[in-house]
């Protein structure tokens, strides 16, 4: 299992020349970071920086996810354009998923679109939209391209295409898919054909995120549902996966003496006070090995773990003080 540093945004690349394609293409081909050893050997504030720094585990499904939307981006576009729903419990990495892709496929800065060939994603949230004029605004604002509160929807719908063509946007994700239930059907239908428009005029794959209803928000458009498979993110349970995910987390807690989170009893806690959610998963840990860092016992064990939002003093987070 490898771990991905989530912090670094990648920066705008300048234009490719034909030749270079390929190179460019492997370039925004996410990589793995291993941590650095010497991390652990750092002060103990330095380590409390680093130990909150998100870093994405890449876990089999998530493996399995992140390849079939690299699939979706680098594929030659269809006329079909295809999509994927990736819904799981709240805290199970659905953002953060969006949001790596997001980073490794940040868009072009605005005085190189014209001609770019580097293929980018936008990400909008789908809470609270209820017409096509909504779903493109919120399109354009994500893309900072100015947003004409006047122009008619035709209009609003010409500009929209166009800059998602110049930029070469090859990816719409969406956030909180499962919100678009939240409005009457003739509002869903609205923002439905919104998506639809988009992924056919522009050849465009979909990446919709959601909590286990959010495939739904698709089945009053039979159209669009068949286009759509979907990937389900785990909650996590006593079993070999759980056992790897914490083998992969070990090495972040940047704790100087050896760290077991694989026993019984650690397992056992953890999945208690987590309810095998993995957002709280990391927070627990995290937490535990701040106050390992800060105490000198530079491990964790079982009485450390507690529940994610009983936190040690916040003192310890004043970092300076620690030298
Ligand atoms: N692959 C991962 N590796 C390590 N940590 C992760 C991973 N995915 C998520 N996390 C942790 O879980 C936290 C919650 O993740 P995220 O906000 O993506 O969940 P979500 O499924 O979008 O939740 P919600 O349904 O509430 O929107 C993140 O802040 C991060 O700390
Ligand atoms: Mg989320």
């Amino acid at each position: 299992m490898t771990t991905l540093d989530n912090s670094n945004d990648s920066s705008p690349l300048s234009l490719p020349q034909d030749q270079e394609m390929g190179e460019m293409y492997d370039d925004i081909t996410p990589k793995t970071v291993e941590i650095p050893e010497e991390l652990r050997y750092k002060s103990k504030a330095e380590r409390i920086m680093a130990v909150q720094t998100e870093r994405v585990v890449l876990y089999p499904r998530l493996g399995e996810a992140v390849n079939r939307v690299l699939w979706m981006i680098k594929q030659k576009p269809r006329s079909r354009a295809p999509g994927l729903i990736v819904t799981g419990p709240t805290n199970s990495g659905k953002t953060t998923l969006g949001n790596w892709i997001l980073n490794a496929y940040s868009q072009l800065s605005p005085s190189s679109f014209i001609d770019s060939v580097r293929p980018c994603a936008v990400m909008i949230e789908l809470s609270g939209l209820t017409t096509q004029r909504g779903v493109y605004g919120r399109i354009l604002e994500q893309i900072h391209a100015p947003v004409d509160s006047h122009a008619r929807l035709a209009d609003r719908e010409l500009v929209v295409t166009m800059t998602l063509r110049n930029i070469n946007c090859r990816l719409l994700i969406l956030d909180e898919a499962q919100d678009v239930l939240k409005t009457s059907e003739r509002d869903q239908q609205r923002v439905l054909d919104a998506l639809k428009y988009l992924m056919n005029s522009l050849k465009l794959p979909v990446l919709a995120l959601g909590v286990e209803q959010a495939g739904k928000a698709f089945d009053s458009d039979q159209h669009l549902r068949a286009r759509f498979s979907e990937i389900k993110l785990p909650s996590w349970k006593d079993d070999d996966d759980l056992i790897d995910l914490l083998a992969s987390l070990e090495p972040n807690l940047l704790l100087q003496r050896s760290v077991n989170l694989r026993t019984r009893e650690m397992v056992k806690k953890l999945l208690e006070l987590s309810e095998g959610r993995l957002g709280y998963i990391v927070d627990i840990l995290r937490n535990a090995a701040i106050e390992g860092i800060s105490s000198g016992m530079e491990t964790i064990t079982p009485e450390m773990l507690r529940r994610p939002w009983d936190v040690p003093s916040h003192e310890i987070l004043d970092c300076p003080t620690l030298h």
